[in-house]
């Protein structure tokens, strides 16, 4: 269940929002806890669902147990004594081949390679590889990516598009309904200026109602300048902007509205062909731009009206939201209507709360935007929650994060100096990604190159966006997000490909070997083992906090573990035919964890590099 603490994951039972108990099948951790209860519960007699034996992983074996310190302290018992007669019960000996008792009362658990065989071949039975399904599956809403018509998508766009894709795939993963939701700018006084330099700029009749889909705006950044520039030295094209807002406005005047529709077709023919490079699940039916709103915000005031939260002041329309204060340290209410009667942003945002809660029935409202709309969207919230259109089970989270920067630590720039495009990221991605599969794999054939390219170097730039903690500034650097070695996307893609070479080299059919128990004799090996187990704690954990570099990190260290096991453990080599399906099957699990958690990531992982 996403959105709730992660720190109790590894320390206790699960606990649905129905409170329900449930015990996971995958992670060694959990069952060992639950056996755990039992024994405290049996020590103490307490009851076995209200401890908790607070499990870790440890360096000193594959788990400890500290929860003798807590209870201890409860029942005024020394801890090493509780710690002692758990561990004098036997329930942990059908698990664990090592049981002992540390320091203060700490146990330390070692697992048999029995157990922990068995628990790697259920997670290689399915296609979900151990991970849980979420108990209470919701219908989520995802607000991302959100770029503005006729403006071009800036680097922040890639952060919020790339980071809501994962999230969206990682939410459908673990079965809630997801709907995605990019809520583009597409309204507001701005277009009165935009529409009025299309017209003087068009080539063809703007009065007619067909010619306007051919329009070409070559340079949306350039076309925005224009139009405002006009705007701020020219009288007579102010007075045909505001005009011009004021037909958009009625609705009912057509030449505006193909024209506006024209801009926002522009817009969203360059969003697609971004969306497109990219390999982001975003498609025009997602579009719900903040035109969509515009009907439905007279009936927001009434209904702000109606609570009595309504107020004035300064001649607009506004809603006061106890704990926000401006610099001089006076009430700031939200502003919901202008004093000139135009609706804003925050109005379109009250709006889609209302969409999504009574129309959409999400109860998970995640927000992927930049960290300064947080007031914007905690004051919306709040006024939401007053009012009762945003109230439990439904939420809203604002999965906010950090900017790009450029190495010189100031926002990304590109070489003219102007703040760097969506676009050119990704192609320069592209062109590096190609670059480096020509230097290192040139006798692929031309065609396989270009694709490979691709997916290296669009991966790169993903995993880039993903792999630091969103809520940080982040560096961009090509050099890094390429290099092969490192917590990078190439590093892992290239694990994965050397694995499915392995079972190219040896003949051997991936799914011959799932049902193999490996043997785990070599440290290597287990240590491979647990690691593939913690799969689905680590998916849990990355949804519960919406922060996808958790998953990164896990598929780091797998990758790390995997090197170590195959410098160790010879698989196809002469003499090793023993263990060879044993070993095999650690390769198969690693390399489907591998290609699973990089495609929760929204990367490509491919077979061959
Ligand atoms: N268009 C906005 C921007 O570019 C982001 C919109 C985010 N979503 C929302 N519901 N306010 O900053």
């Amino acid at each position: 269940m996403p959105g709730t603490s992660a720190m109790r994951e590894r320390t206790g039972p699960r606990r649905g929002s129905a409170g329900t108990i449930v015990e996971t099948m995958a992670d060694p951790l959990y069952t060992i806890a639950a056996t755990l209860r039992e024994a405290f519960a049996a020590v103490t007699g307490m009851p076995a669902a209200g401890i908790d034996p607070v499990v870790r992983p440890s360096d000193r074996a594959d788990a400890q147990a500290n929860g003798a310190l807590a209870l201890a302290k409860q029942l005024g018992r020394n801890p090493r004594e509780v710690a002692e007669a758990v561990v004098a019960t036997g329930l942990l000996d059908a698990v664990c081949s090592h049981v002992e008792v540390a320091g203060p009362g700490f146990i330390n658990l070692t697992f048999t390679p029995q157990f922990l065989a068995a628990q790697l071949v259920d997670a290689a039975a399915t296609d979900r590889l151990g991970v849980r399904s979420a108990e209470s599956p919701e219908r989520a809403v995802v607000d991302y990516s959100a770029p503005n018509v006729a403006k071009e998508m800036h680097a922040g766009h890639l952060r919020t598009t790339v980071i809501g894709d994962s999230l969206v795939r990682l939410l459908e993963f673990m079965g809630h309904e997801v709907i995605r939701e990019n809520h583009i700018g597409d309204w507001g006084t701005p277009f009165g200026m935009l529409i009025e330099h299309l017209v003087d700029v068009a080539s063809v009749d703007v009065a007619g109602v067909d010619g306007v889909d051919d329009l070409e705006v070559a340079d949306l950044n350039v076309f925005y300048r224009e139009a405002r520039t006009k705007f701020d030295e020219s009288d007579e094209f102010k007075a045909r902007a505001r005009d011009r807002v004021v037909k958009l406005q009625s609705r009912d005047h057509l030449e505006t509205t193909n024209l506006w529709l024209a801009l926002v077709h522009q817009s969203t023919k360059h969003f697609n062909e971004a969306y497109r490079k990219l390999g982001v699940l975003l498609t025009d039916d997602d579009l719900a731009g903040e035109s969509m709103y515009q009907p439905s915000m007279p009936a927001v005031l009434e209904r702000l009206h109606a609570a009595g939260l309504l107020a004035e002041s300064e001649g607009a329309k506004v809603v006061w939201v106890p704990g926000y204060t401006n610099r001089e340290g006076e009430p700031l209410p939200l502003i919901v209507q202008a004093r000139s009667g135009g609706f804003n942003y925050a109005t379109s945002d009250l709006a889609c709360v209302i969409d999504r809660v009574e129309r959409l029935h999400a109860t998970l409202l995640v927000y992927v935007v930049g960290t300064p709309q947080s007031q914007h969207l905690a004051m919306v919230w709040k006024v939401a929650e007053m009012a009762g259109w945003l109230v439990p089970p439904a939420r809203a989270v604002h999965v906010n994060f950090g900017n790009v920067l450029g190495d010189d630590r100031k926002m990304l720039k590109s070489r003219s100096g102007d703040p760097v495009t969506f676009i050119e990221l990704i192609d320069e991605a592209i062109d590096r990604g190609r670059a480096a599969v020509a230097e290192r794999s040139p006798e692929l054939p031309a065609a396989e190159q270009a694709v490979l390219g691709h997916n290296i170097g669009i991966g790169a730039l993903k995993y880039a966006e993903l792999s630091s903690d969103r809520i940080k500034d982040y560096v961009f650097d090509w050099a890094r997000m390429l290099a092969f070695d490192g917590n990078t996307a190439p590093y892992l893609q290239y694990a994965h490909a050397r694995i499915c070479s392995i079972f190219r080299r040896a003949g051997v059919e991936r799914a011959s070997v799932r049902a193999t128990m490996p043997t785990l004799s070599e440290p290597q090996e287990r240590a491979l083992g647990l690691q593939l187990l913690q799969f689905d704690t680590v998916v849990h954990d990355t949804l519960d906090k919406f922060s996808p570099h958790r998953l990164c990190t896990y598929l780091f260290d797998l990758a790390q573990a995997f090197t170590a096991f195959y410098e160790a453990c010879p698989v196809l080599k002469e003499g090793y035919e023993a263990t060879r399906d044993s070993r095999l099957a650690l390769c198969d699990l690693t390399a489907r964890v591998l290609q699973q958690g990089l495609a929760l990531l929204g990367i490509e992982a491919p077979e061959r590099m």
